[in-house]
């Protein structure tokens, strides 16, 4: 079959791709039909590059075998290294690569139809324009969010007077540049444009810290998802037009259920400012000072033994320890005892979103026993024990009570409200929020001190031996 004479076949493959990526999507809205979500979204992405490579308009292969060479050293050792936690510094960094070619296309366009004296008319010129801005604000607030988080430029905000001014004129700068470059067809407007963009990708990223930054992080991956779309249009290739607004909108959803989540206004996240102000952490000294009690794990075992219902609230410290599995023979133990055990998983608990489900279910514990805030909240109050192993910001009442904590209206996961609390980390430490947890001093909470994994192995223990 001559492909050259057959353009509607490469529309067709497209569409199918399509309909496999919405495939891919609704598939990842539940953990249950994830995998499938994620073999239909490969599917696609398989017929798109295949029907790209073989696409007429490919004269040569050598740069596009070079650019695969180069990517697959770099992307193959580092997503096999990569550790689940350090998910979301990976994928803002993926980010940046999206935005900083969205930019390079926008250039490079533009330079390619000046050296064949080809007529670029107004429709085009915006496409250039809009793809390079929104590009350079995905590359540089990217590299920002990838140092945040990373904790290279420390996670808390950035502020300083009359911030939101700035990015005011320099939105409306770039704008001016924008119109001038569609208008004047002046190249120097074109590399203003793009140049305040690159500052705006900082100023916008550097004032959200804290414990706003998944917004951020979603808010970038839709960003990275119009600027591919951006590119689309400038190549005329229409699946990428739509892939990257399926990339663009999923992610503008995303950023909106977490904003409302953590009882955020989306759009003061988006601007900035309203990330957490990290306090140090607190010293082992002060907080004794308080009244922070502690239990041994075969006192904490006998309670948990001992109980009718209990809630395992897992957080970011069960993935550094790895002790999904160490926590799935924990549940098989207190099971066996006859004791009712449900997990309870916060949207934002962890460094990712679904973080938590991801993992437990990695360890095979059964989706059933899994509960989402809104649906086990209400159970916490008629519940005798809450294990908490290593979440701290997503149980910290003070979420509910202190009015100047930067966790102040997220909600919670109401464990504070059970009869008995134990709280297992390794140290008196802040979250991820940097500010002291309340949760600490209540009379009903006792900490578990020790590495998650260990401390489950040794309270499985304790339950066989009782
Ligand atoms: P955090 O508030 O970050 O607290 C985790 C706790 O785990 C720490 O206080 C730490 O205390 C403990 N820990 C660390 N390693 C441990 C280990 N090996 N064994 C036992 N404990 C360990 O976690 P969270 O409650 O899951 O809340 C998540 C936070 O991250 C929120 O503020 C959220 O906004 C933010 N965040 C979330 C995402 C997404 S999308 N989920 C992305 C970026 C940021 P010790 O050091 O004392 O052990």
């Amino acid at each position: 079959m001559n492909l050259e004479l057959n353009p509607n076949l490469f529309a067709l493959v497209y569409l199918i791709a399509t309909i496999f990526f919405i495939f891919g999507l609704k598939g990842l809205s539940s953990p249950k039909t994830a995998l499938r979500g994620n073999g239909f979204a490969m599917l696609g992405m398989g017929l798109a590059i295949g029907a790209t490579l073989l696409n007429p308009e490919v004269r040569s292969y050598t740069w596009i075998l070079a650019g695969l060479a180069a990517g697959a050293v770099i992307g193959i050792p580092l997503a096999l290294k990569i550790q689940m936690t350090s998910m979301p510094e990976l994928v803002a960094a993926l980010h940046s690569f999206v935005g900083l070619s969205a930019v390079f296309v926008a250039f490079g366009t533009y330079f390619k139809h000046l050296a064949h004296g080809e007529a670029m008319d107004g429709v085009l010129m915006s496409e250039l324009a809009v793809g390079s801005f929104i590009g350079a604000i995905t590359f540089t607030g990217s590299v920002v969010a990838f140092g945040k988080l990373k904790g290279s430029f420390g996670s808390n905000p950035v502020t300083f007077p009359g911030q939101h001014l700035l990015n005011l004129v320099m939105a409306l700068g770039m704008i001016g540049f924008t119109a001038d470059f569609v208008m004047h067809d002046r190249v120097e407007s074109f590399y203003a444009l793009t140049a305040l963009a690159f500052v705006l990708g900082v100023t916008l990223v550097i004032p959200i810290g804290g414990a706003d930054m998944p917004v951020v992080v979603s808010m970038l991956n839709s960003y990275s998802g119009w600027a591919a779309s951006a590119t689309g249009f400038t190549l005329q290739n229409n699946l990428l037009i739509t892939t990257g607004a399926l990339v663009g909108s999923s992610g503008a959803i995303l950023s909106y259920i977490m904003c409302k989540a953590m009882n955020r206004s989306f759009f003061s996240v988006i601007l900035g400012g309203f990330g957490g102000e990290a306090s140090a952490a607190s010293p082992m000294a002060a907080a004794a000072g308080k009244g922070v009690k502690s239990a041994a794990v075969e006192d904490a075992a006998f309670v948990l033994g001992n109980s009718t219902k209990v809630i395992i609230v897992p957080g970011y410290g069960m993935a550094v320890a790895q002790a999904q599995h160490a926590v799935k023979e924990l549940w098989q133990a207190l099971v066996e005892k006859g004791v009712d055990v449900t997990f309870a998983t916060h949207p934002v608990a962890g460094r990712m979103p679904g973080h938590m489900n991801v993992l437990l279910a990695e360890s095979e514990i059964p989706y059933d026993v899994v509960q989402e805030l809104e649906e086990i909240n209400p159970d916490f109050a008629s519940t005798d024990a809450v294990l908490i192993i290593g979440a701290n910001d997503v149980v910290n009442p003070a979420a509910k009570t202190d009015k100047s904590s930067p966790l102040y209206g997220m909600p919670i996961l109401d464990a504070y409200k059970a009869k008995q609390v134990f709280l297992m980390k390794r140290s008196l430490k802040a979250g991820y929020a940097g500010v002291d947890n309340a949760l600490y001093y209540y009379d009903n909470c006792a900490l578990v001190f020790g590495d998650a994994k260990a401390a489950c192995e040794s309270l499985t223990a304790a339950l066989h031996e009782a």
